[in-house]
């Protein structure tokens, strides 16, 4: 069971995990969250048909538009229904850090059996660098743990003392991933990163009001964390809006100037910017709302 508006990264998951993406039930959103009432019906439409549904997956922070899954309210039904919580907090996991409203975005996240995150989205760290955490370190460890005849522990030595973090994961050999994790907050500290982290949201909701101060261009969503969709001339037939742009995410990424990505909503194509660098500024958002305005102007 996941929600509509899920990241690809799960449903890649559940098919290299065997399960089948044909297993997957999408529930529907209400106001961009997952409908709780939904999944409990459909869980329970599901047990009904002898089917065995057991993971709802929430979402901190949602590709395309930021939003948050209420995840109280999800880790309530999950254990009403004896579902595992898995939440996928790729980026959004780390409003934990943020200031208000932005941390309260995930309140409940601590309840999560599971959750993934990503050290190289907000905490600017470079690619790659994930984590997964998980509640239950033993049902962790059952999980991964195998000590062939070459890899048994010892008192001491080389072999001596825990934790093997080949116990808890698919790979044997693993880079030292962590040690930039490690520089960078011996470095700057928590405080430098929740600051950053709240700024980026504040320069979305910046970004957003220098969208609707546009009188062509308007905001695809209400922008509640970093990201902020709109379209750059919502004047225009939908095809046309979807191809204006386009191109204008195309030119001026070609140009330098700013890098808007592109993602559809309702089919039509809108400009999105994910603000996740620490040396964004309220000029830059102005001067990237300034390119848009003169490329759509060009139409
Ligand atoms: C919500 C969410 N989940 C998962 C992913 C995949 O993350 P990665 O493959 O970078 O770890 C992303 C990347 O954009 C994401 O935004």
């Amino acid at each position: 069971m996941l929600s509509a508006g899920v990241h690809n990264a799960t449903l890649k998951a559940v098919e290299l995990l065997g399960i089948g993406s044909d297993n997957l039930r999408k529930v529907p959103l209400v106001d961009g969250q997952m409908d709780c009432a939904a999944l409990a019906r459909m869980v329970a439409e599901d047990r009904a048909a002898g089917a065995l549904p057991f993971l709802v997956v929430g979402t901190a922070g949602s590709v395309d538009l930021g939003l948050f899954d209420d995840l109280n309210a999800l880790a309530d039904v999950a254990a009403e229904l004896d579902l595992w919580l898995h939440v996928d907090g790729a980026f959004g996991a780390w409003t934990r850090i943020a200031a208000e409203p932005y941390r309260s975005l995930s309140d409940g996240i601590g309840r999560a059996d599971s959750i993934a995150l990503d050290f190289h989205k907000w905490m600017y760290v470079g690619y790659d660098c994930g984590m997964a955490l998980l509640r239950n370190e033993d049902e962790h460890r059952a999980a991964f743990a195998a000590r062939p005849s070459y890899l048994e522990g010892a008192e001491r030595g080389l072999a001596g003392g825990e934790p093997w973090y080949c116990d808890y994961g698919i790979d044997l050999s693993r880079g030292n991933r962590a040690l930039k994790v490690w520089t960078a907050l011996e470095t700057y500290g928590e405080a430098a990163f929740a600051q950053a982290i709240t700024g980026n949201c504040d320069l979305a909701a910046a970004m957003a009001a220098a969208v609707e101060a546009q009188p062509l261009m308007a905001l695809g969503a209400p922008v509640v964390s970093n990201i902020c969709v709109f379209t750059a001339r919502s004047d225009l037939p939908v095809a046309a809006q979807s191809q204006v742009n386009a191109d204008i995410a195309q030119t001026l990424q070609e140009s330098g100037e700013a890098v808007f990505s592109t993602t559809r909503m309702d089919g039509r194509v809108m400009l999105r910017a994910a603000i996740t660098n620490h040396r964004s500024r309220a000029a830059d958002v102005d001067a990237a709302i300034a390119a848009v305005a003169r490329e759509a102007a060009r139409v």
